[in-house]
């Protein structure tokens, strides 16, 4: 049923058409939340036009992090550009004019069809353990860390299952919201004006929707505004949405920056990517001396040999014997990766049988899922002891 919160068009409820005896009336927003909560298969929540809007807005921002399947259809008496704004940053699906009924039973229908296609299976019953979080990293510029973090973000949270949150880390010259092309309107920089206790409502005011299921936190959109972001906030950021979402992966720069220890502190799976190139597998053989100097536990690793089929000299068995660390996946070489960039649809979402989504999706389920890690891989008796600004 259709919870629908205030006054809505007789046309909507009506007899001989509209949704019919498929409305559960509520007469406020603490009512709808209720009724929510008694009926967690519900995907559909209509707000009428005398609920306040910061309250639509709360209301909306809560549930994405919630109840990500559940559709809000805010209904007011026009349509005006600024209050359209406000509502799609708040995760509201439509924003519809009172008086078109029909357009609000088409937007209904819309989200009814969107959820049948995503499966409604809550977190918690998955039996995951929750907040796994997964730095994607690589000391060398260019090995496809944006495109495996951005694929690996899609392929956790395809079929409704987790809610993922994609973090890019890559401060100054971060690709996440070009690559999902994701208008970056709010991006880790807002954080700085969020005060000094930050907590999760003020997390998820930072989040920008990709799909259901898939949050995403942006990279500043000025290079400059990079090193006005404090380590110890990203580490307060990541704690918060290790508690809000069941994957936390993040995008990372290629190098050993300050907030990039803070991201491999609190990571239960380090990935790290090689492609076929002496460069980059040098780096990789650092990285891990590197890892093994601060004391990082072992278990977190996970090595993707990117563009492993690349024929230009190096195999497989050349990478483990540099790395003495056995590869944990293969993604091929694909023209198709690039052009995915360019279209701003990760291939994983676009074309899931392609051999480079196959790749990522079972890394995804057999070593990111398959292999939850209890503790993070935080180095043992050297943690950083980081304040605010
Ligand atoms: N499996 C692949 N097949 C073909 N091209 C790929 C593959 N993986 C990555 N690429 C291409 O390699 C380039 C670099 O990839 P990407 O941006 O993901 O790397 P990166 O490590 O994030 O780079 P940077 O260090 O600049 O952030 C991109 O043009 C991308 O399309
Ligand atoms: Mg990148």
């Amino acid at each position: 049923m259709t919870i629908v919160c205030g006054q809505v068009p007789p046309a909507v409820i009506g007899a001989g058409g509209g949704l019919g005896d498929l409305v559960y009336p509520v007469d406020g927003i603490p009512a709808a939340g209720n009724a929510l909560l008694a009926d967690p298969a519900e995907t559909v929540v209509v707000l009428g036009i005398e609920v306040i809007l910061e309250e639509a807005l709360a209301f909306a921002e809560q549930l994405r992090i919630e109840r990500p399947q559940v559709g809000v259809i805010l209904l007011r008496e026009s349509l005006d550009i600024a209050v359209l704004t406000q509502a799609i940053r708040a995760g509201i699906r439509e924003v519809v004019p009172v008086s078109e009924a029909h357009l609000l039973l088409e937007a209904v229908e819309r989200i009814r069809q969107l959820s049948a296609r995503v499966p409604l299976l809550p977190a918690a019953a998955s039996g995951a353990p929750r907040g796994q979080v997964v730095t994607v990293f690589s000391a060398k510029g260019g090995t496809g860390k944006t495109t495996i973090s951005t694929n690996l973000a899609v392929a956790l949270a395809e079929g409704g299952t987790y809610r993922v949150c994609l973090v890019d880390l890559d401060l100054a010259f971060g690709d996440v919201a070009i690559s999902l092309q994701l208008n970056p309107r709010r991006t880790v920089v807002d954080a700085l004006s969020l005060g000094e206790e930050l907590d999760s409502a003020k997390v998820a005011s930072l989040v920008t929707n990709y799909s259901p299921g898939l949050d995403c936190i942006l990279a500043p959109v000025e290079p400059g505004d990079a090193e006005k972001i404090p380590a110890s906030l990203v580490a307060e950021i990541l704690a918060l949405l290790g508690g809000m979402y069941d994957y936390v992966v993040i995008d990372t720069p290629a190098q050993f920056s300050e907030h990039v220890l803070v991201a491999l502190d609190a990571s239960h799976h380090h990935v790290l990517i090689t492609t076929p190139e002496v460069p980059a597998l040098k780096n990789l053989r650092l990285t891990l001396d590197m890892l093994d100097l601060l004391s990082y536990s072992r278990n977190s690793r996970l090595i993707v040999f990117n563009r492993s089929d690349a024929d230009v000299g190096l195999s497989a068995a050349d990478v483990e014997r540099v790395v003495k660390s056995p590869i944990t996946a293969h993604v091929p070489s694909s023209r198709e990766v690039p052009a995915s960039i360019n279209r701003g649809t990760p291939l994983t979402a676009e074309q899931p049988e392609h051999a480079v989504s196959r790749a990522i999706r079972l890394f995804a389920q057999e070593h990111v899922i398959g292999e939850p890690v209890a503790e993070v891989a935080r180095r043992s008796g050297r943690g950083l002891r980081l304040r605010r600004r």
